[in-house]
């Protein structure tokens, strides 16, 4: 493996420029906010491109992110997690809807308005490759965003990389160095120290380790936690199963073809699943559904691709895919509401919960269809991802914990995986 475990004992710097002080929304205030957000890419077709249609990749959905904690997004592939995330930093610009950070209307801001909110809200990507110029040394990348800002650190862009450099737990000697040095973990570090750089207020990471092999994968959802701790940063964290989100996140939203279904705590979310897609996603869970003979044998593998965005399903979108859907789920969208405290829910039937439509309880003949037993092996390899990670991220936290003062030599370790030979290990594990 290209890292070690004690790469995570991050040498935090005993003053990280007040960035704790500065916050101006207290922890659990609300930090950014979102109504009705919607975001339609227009299909344009032949000579004149005349618009035909439109990809309705996030179509209407409110949440709150609140200072200091961690919010994680799941969904399958194409659900719009990363546009949401390219829209709550406005990299996008909305179609509709309304996005406030700490208390201000964000949401149409130009260029010279949103100057001041590129240093607050930070972005890091999925593909530590693609994300950092490779003409670029990490210096030039990691000391980017001061010259676009127009910002002077104290002491110089240099020694103020140099230390983001040591705080993400790599060596600060490495600044001359290029991008393909470097192993995707280490890249990916290099990509937060990028993020880090202007003391973000909000941080939104699109899928910041599913790249990454499952062991480095820990490592860094341990960096980010660490950091989160020291810099009071607040997370959006986007990924497409649980697994990642699980171990870091203190609340979860879980989306479906452009909506939010299911927003809640992680521990309700956990322990009971509303949402029939969080279940579906959480595919170990058996069905106690007495809607159905059987059921307590039965695991949820979920059939069929998700729907076209182009042109979602009526009623609740999920109902096509749904072993729970009758007739009213066709016709009418159920909304998201809270029907636990911190457990809001968007659909008819909810599991773990009192029907919301009782009256209505034929189930579609694609229902009885849309979900099957799940082979034993398939849970154990998903099972196995799981604790392989959760086993991770207790080890290198001991690991961490260790090697608290000895954050210097994390650092050297940090620096001895910069080899050819790591590198090639990384990319054989892929
Ligand atoms: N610039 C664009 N123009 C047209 N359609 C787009 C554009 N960006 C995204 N889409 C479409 O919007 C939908 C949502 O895409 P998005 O990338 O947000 O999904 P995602 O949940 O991040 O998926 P993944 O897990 O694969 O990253 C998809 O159908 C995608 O094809
Ligand atoms: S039961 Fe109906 S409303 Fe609930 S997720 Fe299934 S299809 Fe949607
Ligand atoms: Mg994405």
């Amino acid at each position: 493996m290209s890292e070690n475990p004690k790469d995570t004992a991050v040498t935090l710097p005993a003053q990280s420029d007040g960035a704790t002080l500065t916050k101006d929304a207290a922890p659990g205030e609300t930090l950014l906010k979102v109504t009705g957000l919607q975001k339609h890419f227009p299909i344009k077709k032949g000579l004149l491109q005349r618009q035909v249609g439109a990809v309705h990749a996030v179509d209407g959905i409110d949440f709150e992110v609140r200072a200091g904690e961690t919010l994680g997004v799941v969904g399958e592939s194409g659900c719009g997690k990363s546009t949401m995330g390219r829209l709550i930093t406005r990299l996008l610009e909305p179609t509709g809807g309304k996005v406030e950070f700490e208390g201000k209307d964000i949401t149409h801001l130009g260029v010279s308005g949103m100057r001041p909110l590129r240093r607050d809200v930070q972005m890091i990507f999925q593909d530590p490759y693609s994300s950092l110029n490779p003409r670029h040394t990490i210096g030039t990348i990691v000391g980017a965003p001061f010259k676009l800002q127009g910002v002077e650190p104290e002491g110089g862009i240099k020694k103020e990389v140099q230390r983001l450099l040591s705080v993400v737990g790599l060596n600060p000697e490495h600044y001359n160095r290029y991008p393909h040095e470097f192993s995707g973990g280490q890249r990916q570090r290099i990509g937060i120290a990028r993020a880090l750089a202007l003391n973000p207020k909000l941080v939104v990471a699109d899928e910041p380790v599913s790249a990454l092999d499952v062991s480095i994968q820990a490592q860094v959802v341990n960096l980010l936690d660490d950091l989160q701790q020291e810099l009071g940063l607040t997370y959006v964290i986007i990924a497409h199963d649980l697994s990642v989100v699980r171990h870091v996140s203190d609340r979860i939203a879980v989306m479906y073809l452009g909506k939010i279904v299911e927003l809640a705590d992680r521990e309700s979310l956990y322990r009971a699943p509303m949402h029939p897609y969080t279940k579906a996603l959480m595919s170990a869970v058996p069905i106690p559904d007495p809607r159905r003979k059987n059921a307590k044998s039965e695991r949820i593998l979920l059939k069929g691709d998700v729907p076209s965005p182009i042109s979602p399903p009526s009623g609740c979108r999920f109902h096509t895919r749904c072993w729970k859907a009758t007739q009213i789920c066709t016709t009418t969208e159920p909304k998201l509401v809270a029907l636990k405290p911190g457990q809001q829910v968007a659909c008819h039937h909810p599991e773990n919960f009192e029907d919301q439509a009782p009256q209505d309880t034929v189930l579609l003949t694609m229902a009885k269809e849309a979900a099957e037993l799940v082979a034993d092996e398939v849970l154990a390899e998903s099972a196995e991802t799981s604790a392989a990670v959760a086993a991770e991220v207790a080890e290198t936290t001991e690991a961490a914990e260790a090697t608290e003062t000895a954050g210097a030599e994390a650092t050297e370790t940090a620096e001895a995986d910069v080899t050819p030979a790591a590198e090639s290990q990384e990319s054989t594990d892929k």
